[in-house]
């Protein structure tokens, strides 16, 4: 590694791993099966400090910084993707959203709340037309007096039936571009704002993806996040943030994979040997400890540049672009390792398979990554 751990960042991480493999990874299967949000998860991770992990102590948080973050995240993935991706959308998107742009009072009001997990944050940016191109979003905020009136849909929502607290951006200029775009802290309960279809997914089942609608859902002016305008900004940066936690999420599948993997071919015996002796599958075994560990030390790096106070936006996107299709290959070939038994639910490489698809797609795409990195390096801007 470039750097070493801290004895805090070990003691988290080894804690966090015993807790996410006694307790969330022996139901994930059933989960899975099930669908079932993991609320008993939740609850645990909260008594844990664990989601607010990033948020000071003096609100409620436990103060930890990006990289012990990640070593967390990446444990609660490797026992279950989907209690992770609710973790990271709440610390990486939505807490750290009104910690960085919020008000004292906000603070006060949502943030130390959210800190405690007495209710979990979802964060609504995409549209059914609008995903990697958020500026061209249709929702809309017209001010009146103290309120603003919300109306449109949003879609693909993280966690949108079972938060408590949703921040969302809609366009309160529709003649400008993204510098038209606000964004607002929106309890659930208010009148206006429903939970709209659920989706059926290939994967991450048991956290639920759904449309939120505004109608005519008044919202008081003191719950604008930011200033007027600013909300793709703060959406931007909340993504920085939140890509560094996909990297983490898929740094935890792979190695739950690559483990699963290791003790299936110590296990299986064909052609009077077991399969662990063949060269074919010790190659396809070296490559993935191979990309996983070069996609944890970019992870790491760059939840260190966000902790040193660097600008990390490329970091961010390389991590996640890297780690995100570094995990669909690793679980590709966990999948093949494993055979027929690969592809039945008696064993968990299947799950680990479908879950991971998603993350080259959500929190930006890898084409979208692909483009940040580039405009980088092409405008010229400070990579390394
Ligand atoms: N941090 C801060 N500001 C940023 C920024 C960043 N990382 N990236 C861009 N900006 C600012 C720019 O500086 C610019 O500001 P000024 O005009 O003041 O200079 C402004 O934002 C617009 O920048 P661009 O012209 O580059 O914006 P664009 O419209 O061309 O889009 C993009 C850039 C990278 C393609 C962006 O639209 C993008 O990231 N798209 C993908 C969206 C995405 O990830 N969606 C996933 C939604 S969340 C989710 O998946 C659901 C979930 O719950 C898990």
């Amino acid at each position: 590694m470039l750097f070493k751990l801290t004895d805090e960042q070990i003691m988290i991480q080894s804690m966090v791993r015993d807790f996410a493999r006694e307790v969330i990874l022996p139901t994930a299967m059933e989960r899975d099966k099930t669908r079932e949000f993991p609320a008993d998860n939740i609850k645990r991770l909260a008594e844990l400090g664990l989601m607010g992990m990033t948020v000071p102590p003096e609100l409620d948080g436990s103060g930890a910084d990006a990289v012990a973050y990640v070593l967390a995240l990446s444990e609660i993935a490797y026992a279950c993707a989907a209690t992770a991706v609710v973790m990271s959308v709440h610390n990486s998107i939505v807490c750290e959203s009104i910690l960085r742009y919020g008000t004292e009072t906000q603070k006060e009001k949502y943030l130390r709340p959210l800190a405690r997990g007495d209710y979990i944050g979802a964060f609504a940016l995409t549209e059914p037309l609008a995903g990697s191109d958020p500026a061209r979003q249709k929702a809309s905020a017209r001010r009146e007096g103290g309120h603003y009136v919300l109306n449109g849909t949003k879609r693909f929502i993280t966690t949108g039936k079972n938060s408590g607290l949703v921040i969302v951006t809609a366009k309160t200029d529709p003649s400008a571009r993204h510098k038209g775009i606000s964004a607002f802290i929106v309890k659930k309960g208010t009148p206006g704002l429903t939970v709209g279809r659920l989706e059926d997914k290939m994967g991450l089942c048991a956290s639920d993806t759904t449309d939120l609608v505004f109608e005519d859902c008044r919202v008081p002016a003191e719950d604008r996040l930011g200033e007027d305008g600013q909300g793709f900004t703060i959406a931007m940066t909340a993504l920085d943030s939140g890509r560094i936690g996909i990297a983490a999420q898929s740094v935890g599948v792979a190695q739950a994979a690559l483990d699963a993997s290791v003790k299936y071919a110590k296990e299986r015996e064909q052609f009077g040997q077991l399969i662990s002796k063949f060269q074919g599958i010790r190659w396809m075994i070296a490559d993935m400890a191979t990309e996983l560990e070069a996609a944890r030390q970019l992870m790491l790096s760059a939840a260190a540049m966000k902790d040193r106070g660097e600008h990390f936006t490329a970091q961010a996107s390389m991590a996640k672009l890297y780690a995100s299709e570094m995990v669909n290959r690793v679980t590709a070939k966990a999948l093949q390792i494993h055979g027929g038994y690969g592809f039945v639910k008696e064993y968990p490489v299947e799950r680990f398979y479908r879950d991971a698809r998603v993350f080259t797609i959500y929190e930006g795409t890898s084409e979208i990554q692909r483009v940040v990195i580039s405009n980088h390096i092409l405008k010229d801007k400070r990579v390394l």
